[in-house]
């Protein structure tokens, strides 16, 4: 049975991307395979949120990946913070990640240029810590978006070197996972890039439906194909991404025929893609409200999935202990 750990940062709500790109997988999952999924609460320490912002979003997004369907009783479900051992195994194996590769990183490099008065350590060993949260499970499959891509890829590189310099086969090769589909991208609604947090462009799980519509006819649109059977300029093609994944495939089908044929209507179109959201998020944004409002189920369900996350931790640290050379005498 394969091993699948993926997290999700505890930097407030939960928006489209964060379900599509990974939430969804998530739950998939969770029946075949032996699953961890946590709250990556150390790695929202980056940007330094207060006490009270840092707990209010883990609450946040433990209520929402239960509203969402993962089973505390079939996953195990935690808050990194509670793992001593990924901190100890973050330790180890930063000695063996070098600068250069580090700096290499896009995320940092990102980082850099957006916030060049924060480039904290935590930012630039963000992709040791993200290895030790998967391989401290000696996971197999990581079900994320395309954004997280590279640090996979930084994931298996220092698992390998981990093997290759004691000369074990211990940690498997973990791989971004999909079901053998690309992995997904979910654009924001301002016209590029991807639906963020902090890029003020999100749908977010739990916004309800006036505030879904009045985010939707905001969205960056044109004034339309002045052609038939032109491809479709970026923030177009954006809102018929958000649609395919929100929308049936005839609805889609109609809106693509009106634009191939020069007779869309943007207004139209986002009052309907505005519907569909809100259609699709409404169970979650009631479901999510019930358990926030339950303190005494939420803390159980931590405290469970910490005790269950802990037994496979300390196996590995313990393991991995050993095969550094930390011995009794
Ligand atoms: P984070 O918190 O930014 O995002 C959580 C997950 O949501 C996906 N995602 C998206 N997918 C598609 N389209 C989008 N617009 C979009 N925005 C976010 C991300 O790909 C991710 O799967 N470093 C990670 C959290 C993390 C982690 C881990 C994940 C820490 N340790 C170990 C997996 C395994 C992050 O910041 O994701």
């Amino acid at each position: 049975m394969d091993i699948v750990v993926s997290g999700i940062r505890s930097t407030g709500k939960l928006h489209l991307g964060n379900y599509f790109g990974a939430l969804k997988n998530f739950i998939k999952m969770q029946h075949e395979n032996k699953c961890y999924f946590f709250i990556a609460d150390y790695h929202s320490l980056t940007t330094h949120p207060t006490p009270e912002n840092l707990h209010g979003s883990v609450k946040q997004v433990l209520a929402e990946y239960l509203a969402c369907g993962l089973d505390p009783e079939v996953a195990t479900l935690y808050i990194q913070s509670d793992l001593p051992e990924i901190p100890e195994l973050y330790l180890l194996l930063n000695m063996n990640a070098y600068l250069g590769e580090l700096e290499r990183c896009t995320s940092f490099k990102e980082k850099i240029r957006k916030h060049p008065n924060n480039v904290n350590a935590g930012l630039l060993t963000y992709p040791t810590l993200m290895a030790a949260d998967i391989i401290i499970h000696r996971a197999h499959k990581v079900p994320v978006g395309k954004d997280q891509e590279q640090h996979l890829e930084m994931t298996r590189t220092f698992a390998n070197r981990f093997n290759r310099l004691y000369n074990v086969e211990y940690f498997p090769e973990p791989v971004a996972y999909n079901f053998g589909e690309e992995l997904v991208k979910i654009p924001g609604l301002d016209g590029s890039g991807k639906m963020g947090k902090s890029e003020g462009n999100a749908i977010y799980l739990s916004d309800d439906p006036e505030t879904i519509r009045k985010k939707v006819m905001k969205a960056v649109s044109d004034s339309g194909p002045t052609e038939p059977n032109q491809p479709k300029p970026e923030a177009i093609q954006n809102l018929f991404t958000i649609m395919k994944v929100v929308s049936t495939p005839d609805t889609y089908a109609y809106f693509d025929d009106k634009y191939n044929t020069c007779q869309i209507r943007y207004g139209d179109l986002k009052k309907q893609l505005a519907e569909d959201i809100t259609r699709f998020t409404d169970p979650f944004r009631e479901k999510i409200e019930a358990i926030l409002a339950d303190n005494k189920y939420l803390s159980d369900v931590a405290e469970m999935g910490a005790e269950k996350a802990r037994q496979s931790a300390s196996q590995t640290i313990k393991e991995v202990r050993e095969i550094i050379g930390f011995r009794r005498f």
